[in-house]
């Protein structure tokens, strides 16, 4: 057997921000719009009008005052309200790849690894841009990597999912050097039309290189455990499948296409289940809370994570044990653990301890318990 290290992250960061003050304006411009086009309707008592979206909700709420995207003008275009790329061709690389590279070669330089040492690429990630080939193997070809890739989605839980089954590869010793990369292209499931969710998401990329521990060349962090847990749920769902297309009337409203949530019951539904989960999982590591240097959590919303935080630590973390990047990136479903664990983990001294952990649609929960090296 042979303990598996990470030794090096990468983050892709989209070179368009939209603030929530850009973000508001193309909404309301919207929703003033739709309203006007529908002017009877709304008069006749036939239909809702659609209300104004603000800045102060979007930050109570959730703590999001920005985020990165691919494309911007076509998300504040008031008659478009969705990422705009050109068509690819099948010879070319896809958005995805692209994104995934930049990321995967940040993590490769990091951890001092070549793109020709590594025998397996796992893309995580909530979406993939097609059914096959696996955006992974597109990955592997792109990089000069060798062994084999393949596609995992776990929604939000996709990249410690993906830690996981390379962890477990690395400890068995079927695999030696593997890249979990988590290309996220959120805006483009995200309905920015609906303004109870139009603020939430995020696009980023990820990579994270895992190892044996007699490879590692510098500074690495030793996977002490990890631990996948899930139980159904519709509260966070998107029906986007091969087989929607063939219901009767599938043409007709195809909100259920894109992210849909019950933000209310996932927010109280989640909460004890994760924090249920991270100590169970530190307790069979035989880890007490109080040894836990930083907590590295899914970044979907800061009061989410502030109760997580004081339930594991068991009482108000202090700044900085517990960073928080959504202000800046929003929500980047899988990938958002992992950016706060590559901004903010170099500082740890060996011996630390630390908990990566990402939760959301399934529901899924996933935790990796890390000692720096
Ligand atoms: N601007 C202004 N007001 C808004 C608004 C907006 N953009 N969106 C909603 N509102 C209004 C609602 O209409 C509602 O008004 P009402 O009380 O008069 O009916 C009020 O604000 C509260 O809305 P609600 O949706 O209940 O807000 P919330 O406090 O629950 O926050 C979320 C919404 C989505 C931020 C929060 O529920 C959340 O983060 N949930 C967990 C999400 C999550 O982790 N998802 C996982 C995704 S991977």
């Amino acid at each position: 057997m042979f303990q598996p290290v990470i030794t090096g992250t990468g983050v892709f960061t989209p070179q368009e921000v939209i603030t929530n003050a850009e973000l508001v304006v193309a909404f309301n411009a919207y929703a003033d719009r739709v309203n006007a086009e529908n002017a009877d309707a709304i008069a006749a008592g036939k239909m809702e009008p659609v209300g104004h979206s603000n800045e102060d909700f979007i930050v109570n709420a959730s703590g999001i005052h920005q985020r990165y995207v691919m494309n911007k003008s076509g998300v504040l275009d008031p008659a478009v309200m969705h990422p705009l790329f050109p068509k690819r061709d099948d010879d070319q690389p896809g958005i995805m790849t692209e994104m995934a590279v930049d990321a995967c070669n940040k993590a490769l330089a990091k951890a001092g690894v070549s793109a020709g040492e590594i025998d397996l690429v796992i893309c995580a990630a909530s979406n993939h841009e097609r059914a096959y080939p696996a955006i992974a193997i597109e990955i592997q070809q792109a990089l000069g990597a060798g062994g084999f890739g393949f596609d995992m989605n776990v929604a939000c839980s996709s990249a410690t999912f993906g830690i996981q089954a390379a962890a477990d590869m690395i400890r068995s010793g079927s695999v030696k050097k593997a890249l979990v990369v988590n290309p996220e292209i959120c805006s483009a499931h995200l309905e920015w039309r609906d303004r109870d969710c139009h603020f939430i998401f995020g696009d980023v990329a990820t990579a994270t290189v895992i190892e044996r521990k007699e490879d590692a060349k510098g500074d690495h962090f030793e996977i002490l455990g990890t631990k996948c847990l899930t139980q159904f749920s519709n509260n966070i769902r998107n029906n986007n499948g091969f087989l929607r297309r063939t219901y009767e009337g599938a043409m007709g409203d195809q909100r259920d296409m894109q992210f849909m949530q019950n933000g209310r019951k996932v927010f109280k539904e989640v909460l004890p289940i994760v924090s249920k989960h991270i100590l169970g999982h530190l307790a069979e590591l035989e880890i007490s809370p109080d040894d836990l240097t930083r907590l590295w959590l899914h970044q979907a919303n800061k009061t989410m994570n502030d109760f997580i935080g004081k339930k594991v630590l068991g009482r108000v973390p202090e700044e900085g044990e517990q960073p928080n990047i959504l202000q800046d990136y929003a929500n980047t479903s899988s990938a958002g653990s992992i950016i706060a664990f590559s901004k903010y983990s170099d500082d740890l001294a060996p011996g630390d301890t630390g908990v990566i952990c990402s939760f959301g649609a399934g529901y899924s929960v996933g935790s990796v318990v890390v000692r720096r090296g």
